[in-house]
């Protein structure tokens, strides 16, 4: 990042004062105008609800072109580390900036894989929630609760506890949602097993029980590494910038991931792949595709096509191009081609994609169009669609936390507002009200 010659210049036209607004200049995408001293200087705060142009923080990790459907992380294009690389080295890649050597690989991957088990009291305090609790409760309560289990690693001035715990975060999360999916279907929990990899192993205490091992098809197993390196981090979005509010005022990792993993619910965002679902079902036949496209189009009509639009690719998302590779890939291995909910989604892809309306605003199918399919056909519960995405974002949410805790220019995040309510006024007793 620099700061040089650029610089914006601010007038109040009623005093005719003027300020000087510094630019500065990443090395990817638009500049950003410093207004750090825009308060202290003007007595003027900047309003932006939604943060449509405001840059909360500097970072090294992700980069976003939303015009030109460019996905970087630590300057790799997303399509290449999706064909040639697999999750366990993308997240070494988000953790540690670079691609890990052939050893620095096999110890990574060693140390995932040892820390994969949860504390067996863990299972106690799973027993607390409901069985038809969703997933995603489960999980905002189990990961705020590792922090009551795993507190010898939470002095986050310490480089070495950040680690552990990234390391523990990374590795328990597959194993707290294949917990609270077994929960629900009053199975016994399935351990994770050491020999397979990190995808594999999430499939099998997924779909494995005490009675039948669950038999790997390497294309769905290749699918699922796939679908994590899709989704591993995606620069300030909702979800992230809540972990890194949150963990802004000091609190420990695993408060800041719960934090994470609540934010990310929200069918706006993680819980849209599971709405899409829904919504399919809705439709219930491909004759009423239309119907609903027009419904989306109404705007006097809350409803709204999920799995369309998003906030920062408006002509069209990388991931869902790759995924809708995959896609076809999952279907074909599993020779599901007759599937009623699959045919309206491809009969939805396409009126959309013709529509002028979804054309002019440029909404596309977003990535979670595609892995809503995908997991359907895998058979896993619709319930667990968001706590999968849960599952592989967290280590762009570990990554994103350490950096911020790195950074020194970190400050408490403490936006401000337009305050809009009532005056100063007395208090009215209440007998004369
Ligand atoms: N269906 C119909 N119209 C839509 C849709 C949609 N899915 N998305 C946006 N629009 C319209 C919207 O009504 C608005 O119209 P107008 O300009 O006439 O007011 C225009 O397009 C711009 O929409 P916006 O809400 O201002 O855009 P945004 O950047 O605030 O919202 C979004 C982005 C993703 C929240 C939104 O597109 C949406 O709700 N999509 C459906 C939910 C979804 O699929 N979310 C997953 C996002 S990708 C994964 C992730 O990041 O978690």
């Amino acid at each position: 990042m620099s700061s040089n010659e650029k610089s914006f210049t601010l007038t109040d036209n009623s005093s005719g004062k003027s300020w000087e607004l510094p630019v500065m200049h990443g090395t990817l995408g638009p500049d950003v105008i410093d207004v750090r001293k825009l308060y202290a200087d003007t007595g003027c705060f900047t309003y932006d609800p939604g943060f449509t142009s405001t840059g909360s923080c500097e970072s090294k990790i992700t980069f976003i072109d939303g015009d030109e459907g460019v996905l970087l992380y630590r300057g790799y294009p997303i399509e290449q580390l999706a064909e040639k690389s697999d999750f366990m080295e993308v997240c070494y890649l988000l953790l540690y900036g670079n691609l890990p050597s052939a050893a620095d690989k096999v110890k990574f991957e060693h140390d995932i894989t040892y820390h994969t088990m949860v504390h067996e009291q863990m299972q106690t305090f799973l027993r607390g929630f409901r069985r038809d609790a969703h997933p995603m409760a489960v999980m905002c309560g189990m990961v705020g609760a590792l922090s009551a289990f795993y507190h010898d690693s939470l002095d986050i001035s310490n480089p070495k506890h950040r680690m552990v715990s990234s390391y523990r975060m990374i590795a328990k999360m597959p194993t707290i949602a294949a917990l609270a999916y077994k929960y629900n279907l009053g199975q016994p929990y399935t351990y994770p097993k050491n020999k397979l990899r990190y995808a594999e192993n999430f499939l099998h205490m997924m779909f494995s029980n005490p009675c039948e091992e669950y038999e790997m098809d390497p294309v769905l197993a290749r699918a699922m590494d796939v679908i994590l390196i899709l989704h591993a981090d995606h620069e300030q979005n909702a979800s992230t910038s809540t972990v890194r509010l949150a963990g802004s005022s000091g609190a420990n990792p695993f408060a800041c991931i719960a934090a994470g993993v609540a934010s990310l619910w929200g069918p706006a965002h993680g819980g849209a792949n599971e709405a899409v679902l829904n919504m399919l079902e809705e439709i219930g036949d491909k004759k009423n595709v239309g119907k609903f496209v027009e419904k989306a189009k109404n705007k006097d009509d809350p409803f709204r096509l999920m799995g369309f639009g998003h906030r920062v690719y408006k002509n069209f998302d990388p991931r869902s191009r790759v995924m809708r590779t995959q896609c076809h890939k999952v279907l074909d291995a599993l020779g599901v081609h007759d599937e009623p909910l699959l045919e309206i989604a491809l009969e939805l892809e396409k009126i959309a994609l013709e529509d002028p309306y979804f054309i002019e605003k440029k909404l596309y199918p977003n990535v979670d169009f595609y892995s809503g399919i995908i997991f359907k056909a895998m058979g896993i519960p619709t319930t667990m669609f968001t706590a999968l995405f849960a599952v592989a974002r967290t280590v762009g949410w570990i990554a994103q936390w350490n950096e911020m805790i790195e950074d020194p220019s970190q400050k408490i995040g403490r936006p401000r507002q337009l305050f809009t309510g009532a005056e100063k006024r007395d208090y009215v007793d209440i007998k004369k009200r």
